[in-house]
């Protein structure tokens, strides 16, 4: 169904919002895929894997540096902002997200699965300590060993409590909204399916058709913040 008819959210107990990098496309962050895209212009291969870390740590620092200060100079949007505020005025709101930019928390929203990481971390390979990149971009671990940004990279596996949580979430809610995801990437895009499978109501937004459209029992087709206004503000 194409609609956007607010929502009345009393018929939901438990909502999750599912978030990928077309959330972010308003703060200016590029999304990952299509034209313009990160991966149109850098080659994943060279920048965001293990081998290339180990092949070449400086490139792929030099790379995710450019991102950090990138990202600090852009602002949560009116999407990050609509979400926290519902996640702040009512129970039984989680925010799993896809996007490693920190616009979420940045917007107040408190409780946020990350499920690739985040660019602001780091982790030592070594003894698996992260530490916090806010202010200070330190490179190397106090016990020598190259630190590497605590991303999911293309061939890792994602965190087993993060994922965990992710799905305990999705198995337990009654609505999901997804935005701003292309749905390719697994097995994050596989939270939809179970939702669906659990009986959730789901909502997907985006500019256009993604492969799990289909699923969808609403899909709104337009910018994220856009339809989050229209989809969360009632009257
Ligand atoms: P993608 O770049 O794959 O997809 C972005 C989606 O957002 C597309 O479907 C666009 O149509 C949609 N979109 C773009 N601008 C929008 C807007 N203003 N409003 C609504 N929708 C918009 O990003 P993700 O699905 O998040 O992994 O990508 C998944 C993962 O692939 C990322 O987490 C990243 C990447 O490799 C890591 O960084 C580890």
């Amino acid at each position: 169904m194409l609609s956007s008819e607010p929502l009345n959210l009393d018929d939901f107990n438990r909502i999750v919002f599912f978030t990928g990098a077309g959330l972010s496309a308003e703060s200016g962050i590029p999304t990952y895929r299509g034209a313009g895209g990160i991966w149109d212009q850098y080659d994943y291969r060279e920048y965001a894997c293990e081998a290339a870390f180990e092949a070449d740590p400086e490139k792929v620092w030099e790379f995710h540096l450019k991102r950090r200060s990138f990202v600090r100079g852009c602002a949560p949007n009116q999407g990050h902002q609509l979400i926290a505020d519902l996640a702040g005025s009512r129970p039984g709101v989680t925010v799993i997200t896809q996007n490693i930019d920190g616009l979420h928390q940045r917007a107040g929203s408190a409780q946020v699965i990350e499920l690739h990481g985040g660019l602001f971390r780091s982790r030592c390979p070594r003894d698996g300590k992260t530490i916090a990149a806010e202010v200070h971009d330190q490179l190397r671990c106090d016990c020598g060993t190259w630190l590497r940004p605590d991303i999911v990279w293309f061939g890792d596996s994602l965190d087993r409590a993060v994922i965990m949580a992710a799905m305990d979430a999705v198995e337990s809610c009654d609505l999901l909204i997804a935005v701003g995801t292309s749905a390719m990437v697994y097995p994050a895009a596989g939270l939809p399916i179970s939702a669906r499978e659990r009986g959730a109501y789901l909502v997907e937004i985006n500019l256009e058709d993604t492969p799990l459209s289909g699923l969808y029992h609403r899909q709104l087709r337009g910018s994220a913040s856009a339809m989050l206004a229209e989809l969360l503000t009632a009257g």
